[in-house]
């Protein structure tokens, strides 16, 4: 069967063919960052799943390897479902995974070691029968819904600690497990937070922050007393496939997780990306000081669309991860190594642009590119007036998408778009007034993305927390044939989205700036770039 490459990403990463969906495992071990996923080594749809893995040196250019982990055992038969790897200091990595034992979903959690630690790729990873599965469900709790381990942190209890997924009703909620050895695991009490009618809490994440600074922490730094430290709580709700996430503070002598009450801690919670972005994982890169993220981005074709494309499924950038400076939410940015890709860099520099006007961004390959542009204007006089029930972003995307006329916006990027703008998916921003400040919308809008119509084409949308002091917005966006994934306000929100184009294709895209609103935008500083695809053999 061969592979529908129309669609198919130059540098978002995706395996040689078929499924993938979670990052699993993400590390960096002696040189190397490994990346294993949630694969279908039969098909493009969900099924027989198998750690896929693979391994680079920067993030970007990949080596495609066997699986690391595949159904070999009664503990996972039925599949080996996401985890994480912790690397222990002085022995190597272990990571724990769920093994799904039935048909009915029973989840264990297993635990898996490199065969051979000095083979630079960890190709081979062993599962010890007589310690696995290393967790059991008890008999209070739903095994069905008891998954995806997160990386485990050492406590200065003298205990690793780790959480794992479940919910309790309609509660969504992560354990908290502690152990001396990394065999022998006990659950605390309580879990270490929950939260009501949230669902099943699919891949939590569970790392500090520094209060100051861009620079990462190990998983295990708690650091609290010293008030350095912050704690990120990430979720994936399983109901409606998208994620939230709180900052707040750990205490690990009560094994607790307080949220800070700065940002809802539940369904309308912060969101790393307000697009498609699921099932998300960090992990600690130790040679550069920094956490990244990576996550899963489905996609928004039909079944049938993947089994005749050969592939579904791909990982978004990965973002290094930090603390904003007032505190209240995270920063993300594209890890800097994806920049060796660029190439042909054109510019724009100081161009005004009127209500109605559209600009070409010529002489790149628009399908496959990075743009980065600032946007600026004289005034928000003209902004218009906020209503505060639009309390949900996409639906305002919706009802005011970037053709309708505003005040101070829409203004920003038309990406994947045919020649004569019978297809286009816009990224911009639209400010409004509201009583004692600004709102800014940023939208990623997949409604005029393709002619075709059974795709999946959300308005999506997020509020944008920025000081417009300066009068300045920038943006960010990756475009690369099916995936544009944008930053906005320098990664304070992003929103990935997923789009079929069928005549903005390959050489038949086109990339423009525009505004359609009153107030003159200035095109401050544009500058884009082709992308070079990534290896990956
Ligand atoms: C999230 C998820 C996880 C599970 C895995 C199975 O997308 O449902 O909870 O471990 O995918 O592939």
């Amino acid at each position: 069967r061969t592979v529908s490459k129309i669609h198919r990403t130059g540098y978002h990463f995706q395996p040689h063919r078929n499924w993938i969906n979670d990052p699993n495992g993400p590390m960096y071990y002696n040189g190397v960052y490994h990346l294993f996923y949630q694969y279908n080594p039969k098909g493009a749809v969900w099924g027989n799943i198998v750690w896929g893995h693979s391994v680079s040196k920067d993030l970007i250019n990949w080596k495609e390897l066997e699986p690391a982990l595949y159904p070999s055992k009664p503990f996972d038969k039925y599949g080996c479902w996401s985890g994480s790897a912790t690397v222990l200091p002085g022995k190597g990595p272990v990571i724990l995974y769920t093994g799904v034992i039935n048909k009915h979903s029973n989840e264990v959690q297993c635990y898996a070691i490199p065969e051979n630690t000095s083979d630079p790729f960890l190709r081979k990873w062993i599962k010890p029968n007589a310690i696995n599965p290393i967790i059991v469900a008890e008999h209070n709790m739903n095994g069905s819904v008891f998954r995806d381990p997160t990386t485990a942190w050492w406590s200065e209890d003298g205990h690793w600690k780790m959480l794992i997924g479940g919910r309790s009703k309609d509660r969504g909620m992560a354990y908290l497990y502690r152990s001396k050895d990394f065999v022998k695991w006990i659950r605390a009490k309580h879990p270490i937070h929950s939260a009501a009618s949230t669902g099943m809490w699919e891949c939590p994440d569970f790392y500090p922050v520094s209060l100051k600074g861009k620079n990462g922490l190990d998983t295990s730094v708690v650091g609290n007393r010293l008030n350095r430290v912050k704690h990120v709580l990430k979720n994936s709700l399983d109901v409606t496939r998208y994620e939230y996430y709180t900052i707040g503070t750990y205490f690990m002598n009560e094994d607790r997780y307080i949220p800070d009450n700065t940002s809802e801690d539940g369904w309308g919670g912060l969101r790393y990306d307000y697009g498609n972005f699921y099932a998300s994982k960090s992990f600690f890169d130790p040679s550069k000081r920094r956490r990244i993220l990576w996550s899963w981005a489905n996609e928004s074709d039909s079944k049938e669309d993947d089994v005749k494309k050969g592939w579904a499924g791909i990982q978004a950038i990965p973002r290094t991860v930090w603390l904003d400076s007032h505190g209240k939410q995270l920063v993300q940015w594209p890890v800097e190594e994806l920049n060796s890709l660029r190439e042909k860099e054109v510019k724009i520099n100081n161009k005004k642009l009127k209500k109605g006007n559209y600009v070409e961004v010529k002489g790149i390959t628009a399908a496959q590119a990075d743009v980065e542009v600032t946007f600026s204007f004289s005034s928000l006089d003209k902004a218009e007036t906020f209503d505060s029930r639009w309390v949900n972003a996409q639906d305002l995307c919706a009802q005011k998408g970037s053709k309708v006329e505003g005040g101070v916006g829409p203004f920003g990027l038309l990406t994947l778009a045919s020649k004569n703008l019978e297809e286009f998916t816009p990224v911009f921003f639209r400010i409004f007034k509201a009583p004692n400040k600004h709102v800014v919308l940023m939208c990623s809008d997949a409604r005029s993305s393709s002619l075709k119509r059974e795709l999946y084409k959300p308005s999506f949308a997020g509020f944008v927390d920025v000081d417009l002091a300066h009068k300045k917005l920038s943006l960010r966006s990756l475009i690369d044939h099916s995936v544009v994934e944008s930053f906005g306000a320098g990664g304070r929100t992003n929103i990935l989205s997923r789009v079929y184009p069928t005549l903005a294709i390959k050489k038949n895209a086109h990339l423009f700036v525009f505004n359609n609103g009153t107030e003159h935008i200035t095109v401050e500083k544009l500058k884009a770039w082709s992308m070079k695809s990534a290896r990956r053999n």
